[in-house]
């Protein structure tokens, strides 16, 4: 599938299909107009028979149109003229998909740049990186280990048309920045698509490895072994992996940039466990299978380092893939246990299907040394957020008010959505614990907080933010696979922090 960005004169050009956009009442786009005009009226006499009304969802193919080139053209209903918002756009270019997909078209031309989206500044900009990410998603395609795959879009070709010619500029830069984070989202899928018995802690710390030689002039990678946690007295990280024959590996992506827009260090954390059976606190048999997918937050900042890496962002990133298995066995951890963690406060274990938090709080003491400025964790941490907050809304818990404003304003730009849950000391107390300083598990209901109060008691020198992913990360059922959430997200703050200007 390849991108281009054009000036075209729409009547002339020669492609397999041309896709317009007409509004609610029959009111024709501009470049639907164009071709009208070009045509004699030849669509809005169509219009008038009634087959299309422009609300969102409609579609009209048209074929031979006179006086144009070429012969096929989609009218797609694009809604109320001035009333487009984000969602609307994305049901827009999944009903142009659909029809793409029931053809064997192969090379389009979209003409949507004259839309107008609400909340967006910089409109080509977004059109741009929506149409773009948009037609990944829908063509997506995991390489399934079994033979048969479903069939997906065709599409080879795929002209983005522009009106004005100085609209070019910022059309490139879209389609640049679409490209990377669309390279990141993929590489997350993959990843987290995978068996377990493939993605293992070594396994990703392999992946993170490649990126090292992929983009030498800006990744450094270092892996550290359990050999290195245990005197780095990381002793929560690997209670959690000692029932696991695969032992646990933590990658340390560094990435820098010669030219940097600010002095900040960046870190990012993911969770990887690349399965969480629940340990000797089991989990039930039903869905367990869905524990591979335990490592998607580690596969959302390995995705989101593709994309700076790509784009040579002017930042310093520290992103770690906290890789390990949680299983039962003869050497597990177990409930009673008390772990000493590498910041010296003591835990207590309640539960050792609560391993998530027990791995990140060494990572959070491990990720000091970095003196960062910012640190996000994301973490599949807990059944309670996808109760809280369902399966479209990550949760998001900060210590910093305009870390808050900073991850809200990218996840509405990029409409990968979060919502901010509270971290108020009353929580904290649900962690008490008669013979330790904490407990691993809170006492109450609302385990997504208490979750990452736990984590909190970790984060004292930096600005910190817990994106709980747990709901969002994958789909189940017929669906079933990684949504690369919320590495588009993490990109859109990454490139705000890189001060990027769109114009
Ligand atoms: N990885 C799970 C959280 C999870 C569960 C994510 C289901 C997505 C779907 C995590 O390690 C876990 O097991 N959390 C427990 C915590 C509990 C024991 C306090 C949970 O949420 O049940
Ligand atoms: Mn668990
Ligand atoms: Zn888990």
């Amino acid at each position: 599938m390849n991108f281009f960005i054009k000036h075209c004169n729409l009547d002339q050009e020669k492609t397999d299909c041309i896709i317009v956009g007409i509004f609610e009442l029959c009111k024709l786009s501009i470049s639907a107009d164009y071709l009208d005009k070009c045509s004699d009226g030849y669509i809005t006499n169509l219009i008038k028979l009634g087959d299309i009304t422009g609300k969102i969802g409609d579609t009209l193919m048209l074929y031979n149109i006179p006086k144009v080139f070429s012969p096929r053209i989609l009218l797609v209903g694009c809604g109320k003229k001035d009333d487009i918002s984000r969602s609307c756009f994305k049901k827009i270019l999944k009903s142009t998909t659909n029809v793409l997909k029931k053809t064997s078209i192969k090379n389009i031309i979209y003409s949507f740049t004259e839309l107008n989206i609400k909340i967006y500044n910089n409109n080509i900009y977004w059109i741009i990186r929506s149409i773009v990410l948009s037609l990944k998603e829908f063509s997506y395609k995991f390489l399934k280990i079994n033979s048969t795959t479903k069939k997906s879009i065709n599409l080879d070709l795929i002209t983005l048309n522009f009106f004005k010619k100085n609209d070019l500029f910022v059309g490139k830069i879209a389609l640049k920045h679409a490209l990377a984070i669309d390279k990141g989202i993929t590489s997350a899928k993959n990843i987290s698509n995978l068996p377990p018995n493939i993605c293992n802690p070594f396994y990703l710390s392999c992946q993170a490895q490649k990126l090292a030689q992929r983009y030498k002039n800006n990744v450094l990678v270092e892996v550290v072994d359990i050999k290195q946690m245990k005197s780095l007295k990381m002793n929560a990280y690997v209670a959690v992996g000692d029932g696991a024959k695969n032992k646990p590996f933590m990658s340390i992506i560094k990435y820098s940039s010669n030219n940097v827009a600010n002095n900040k260090v960046i870190a990012l954390v993911g969770k990887g466990l690349t399965f969480d059976s629940g340990g000797i606190s089991i989990k039930p048999a039903l869905n367990m299978h869905e524990m591979k997918y335990d490592m998607c937050g580690a596969a959302a900042v390995y995705g989101t380092l593709i994309m700076a890496s790509e784009l040579q962002l002017p930042l310093t990133i520290i992103g770690i893939l906290a890789g390990c298995e949680n299983m039962p066995g003869g050497n597990s951890f177990r409930p009673g246990d008390v772990l000493t963690t590498m910041s010296g406060q003591t835990v207590e274990v309640l539960n050792t299907d609560a391993e998530g938090r027990l791995v990140l709080s060494d990572v959070l003491t491990y990720l000091e040394r970095f003196s960062p400025n910012i640190v996000i964790d994301i973490a599949t941490l807990t059944g309670a957020c996808v109760t809280a907050l369902g399966e479209s809304v990550s949760g998001l818990f900060t210590n910093n008010e305009d870390l808050a404003f900073e991850l809200n304003k990218a996840s509405q730009e990029t409409d990968d959505k979060i919502w901010r849950l509270p971290l108020f000391p009353e929580y904290q107390k649900e962690l008490r614990s008669t013979i330790a300083d904490f407990t691993n598990v809170g006492k109450g209901k609302a385990g997504a907080i208490t979750a990452a109060c736990f984590l909190e008691n970790f984060t004292k020198k930096y600005n910190w933010a817990h994106l709980d992913i747990a709901g969002t990360a994958w789909k189940s059922n017929k669906n079933e696979g990684a949504t690369g959430r919320p590495v588009e997200l993490l990109c859109q703050f990454l490139l705000n922090q890189s001060n990027y200007i769109y114009s």
